[in-house]
Formats: C-alpha cells, structure tokens, sequence
C-alpha cells in the first residue's frame, strides 16, 4: 500500500481542495481503512472506533499488543453519550472544563463499543482533542474515532508527520500533514471508574488543575518509580516503552554539579570510544562538552521542554549516539509528564549528583 501524505491546516482547511481530503480521509475510515491525523499533543493513527476489524488493523500496523487498549477520539458532546453507559457528573464537569483538550476520560463502555476496541475491558478511554483538523477529521469520518499515538510500538509518540512516515509508510492510506504539534505529550489520562478519580498517565493537564473542578484525585503509584510489584492501571503503561538505541541516564542536582558530572562522564565515555549526547535546557546548552548537545527548551517554561523532547530522541536514535545523559525536570506541572516520559525511556536510571 502507498502512503499518502497531504498538508491540512487551520488555516488552509475551509479550501475546496482541502474539503476534499477531509472527504477522501472520512471515505477511508468508513471503509474500515487507517488514517494518521495531528492533534494538539501528538499524532494519532485513526481507524473507526466501532469497527472491530479497523481496531485489528491498528493493532496489526503498530505491531501492538491487542490487549493495549485505545482511545476513542470525539469531536461533539453528544457523542460520548452514545459510547458510555453513564456520565459521572465529575465527568461531565472535567469535560466542561477541559475539552476540546488534553484530557482523557476512562469510563464505563456502551455496548456498541467493540471489546477489540477496548483491549477487552469493559471501559473505554475517550478524549475530544483541541486541533481544528483533527475535530473536522473526526466529524468527516461519522465521529469515533479510535486512536493511539501513531508511532510503531516502542518508540517515541510522533509529533511531526515526518516521523509518522517514517513509522508507518505502506501500512496506512493517508497521513494528514498539520505540521509540528502544540503540547508533544501524550494526555492526561483519568479513570472515572473509581471512587476516587485517578490519574493513569500524567500529562499537560496536571493534578492540581483537575482538583480544582472535582476535588480529590488519585495518582497511580506506579507512574514515577521503578517498583513494578504493583501493576499499573493503564494497560499500556506496563508494556517495556521507548527506550532510545543510546543508553539514557538521568542526572539530577544541582545545575554546577550536573554539568561537571556530565563533562566528566562524557571524557570517559570517549575514551572508549563512544560517542555521547546531551539534553540540556537554553541556558545550560554552552558548557557541555560532549559532541552532540541539543536544548529542550527554556527550564523556567518545561511546556517549551514537552513539545521538544520526542523529536530530540529520535533524532538521537538517527545519529546513532551510544550514550545519552539527559538533566532532570521538575515534578510539577507539565514538568511530571516530562518525568514520567523520560524515566521510562531511561529504564528509571538515575544518577542523583
Ligand atoms: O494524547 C493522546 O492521548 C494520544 C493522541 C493521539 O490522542 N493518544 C495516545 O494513545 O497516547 P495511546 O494508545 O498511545 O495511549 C493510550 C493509553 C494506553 O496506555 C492505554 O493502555 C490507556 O491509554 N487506556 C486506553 N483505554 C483504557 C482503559 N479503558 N482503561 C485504562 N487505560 C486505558
Ligand atoms: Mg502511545
């Protein structure tokens, strides 16, 4: 199968020929077809969310564990009443205050919600994105659209279609193009199943935000250690996740302490021959020595840190970098979700300094 890719935009999409492959892109997904398309976190790779047989071919195309559950995509309210089987009003009041956006809601499924969809639980996941593409790309294609991240399991979500391409070329029909991503992290996502809401993945929306709309939420013990006795609530989480080709390690302290261990580590690392990365923040960036060093951003705004930090390790895979030191980020805010993301990648090695 060839690969299409087509550029879609907020700003080119009311175009008739733009109309057109919203068009060609909802024909696909009725036709239990597969379409990558831009949200405001990151890619998604869309099939029709009650077709059992699409939900088998995302699977099949991301070489994903069928029992991994995937996210039903909305773009209307009246829509998530069709797939549920009841809302919660803490649902409804985290929808008001969060959707479009990102913000996963983990409910009670409906009947009409195919357990292939669902990894065979009776929840499902469900998310309305805040995208203008991704809205009308949903609405094109009749309005349930399951997706996961649309990069071949096990490595980085992709926040630019190039890396959608590079996953998935001659698995998929069309790639929508909308350019890079806002946020860069996958969504927050919150079990409404349980007494007491609870966190499963942290993202751009934090703890603190969806406290202040519906009280007490629950984080999944899981999320930022090592300890794998207890099993994590989200199926996904528990399956090996990205790790780069270069060994990754953490280093955390203070900003004098980590450079000068990083220099140093990067002096023997040469001396055996390898070659050596860095993630480092705008300001940091100057005083590495080592032969690669890219910034994430700008530490005072860890959001310019989130939308960076996929792209950067892939492109530490491309060049074939052996070993990877990376700063550590706060554990607030959208900094946790950057935790979260980079302590799996590093398998939680850290070096406190
Ligand atoms: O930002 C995002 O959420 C992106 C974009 C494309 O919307 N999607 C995404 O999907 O990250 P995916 O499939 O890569 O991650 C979905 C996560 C998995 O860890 C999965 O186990 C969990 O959501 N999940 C899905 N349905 C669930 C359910 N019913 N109960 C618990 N966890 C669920
Ligand atoms: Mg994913």
């Amino acid at each position: 199968m060839e690969t299409k890719i087509a550029n879609i935009t907020e700003e080119n999409l009311t175009e008739e020929s733009v109309q057109e492959i919203l068009k060609e892109a909802g024909d696909i997904i009725k036709a239990g077809g597969l379409v990558a398309f831009p949200t405001e976190t990151v890619y998604g790779l869309g099939g029709d969310g009650l077709n059992p047989d699409s939900s088998r071919k995302i699977y099949a195309a991301k070489g994903r564990p069928s029992d991994n559950p995937l996210i039903i995509h909305i773009c209307k309210w009246e829509a998530l009443e069709e797939i549920v089987e009841d809302i919660p009003k803490k649902a409804e009041l985290l929808a008001q205050a969060f959707w479009p956006g990102p913000l996963t809601l983990v409910l009670k499924k409906a009947d009409k919600v195919p357990k292939e969809t669902t990894g065979g639980l009776d929840t499902v996941a469900i998310r309305m994105p805040d995208d203008k593409v991704a809205l009308a790309f949903i609405e094109a294609a009749g309005g349930y659209i399951a997706a996961p991240s649309a990069n071949t399991s096990g490595r980085p979500s992709p926040t630019l279609a190039k890396y959608v391409y590079q996953d998935l070329q001659g698995k998929i029909e069309l790639i929508l193009d909308g350019g890079q991503v806002c946020i860069g992290l996958e969504s927050t996502i919150v079990d409404l199943t349980e007494e007491i809401p609870m966190i499963l993945r942290p993202g751009y929306v934090t703890k603190e935000m969806l406290e202040e709309v519906i009280g007490e939420v629950a984080c999944d013990k899981t999320l930022m250690n090592a300890d794998s006795s207890q099993a994590p609530k989200a199926p996904g989480m528990k399956y090996k996740h990205y790790a780069p080709k270069g060994q990754l390690t953490i280093v955390s302290g203070t900003e004098e302490k980590v450079v000068c261990y990083i220099n140093e580590q990067t002096k023997k690392a040469r001396e055996a021959g390898k070659t050596v990365g860095v993630i480092a923040t705008d300001a940091t960036k100057p005083l590495y020595q080592a032969s690669v060093v890219k910034s994430a951003g700008d530490r005072q705004q860890e959001e310019t840190v989130a939308k960076e930090l996929y792209r950067i390790l892939r492109e530490f895979d491309d060049e074939e970098i052996d070993v990877i030191f990376s700063e550590s980020f706060g554990t607030n805010g959208i900094g946790q979700a950057i935790m979260n993301r980079l302590l799996k990648a590093a398998g939680y090695h850290v070096e406190n300094v």
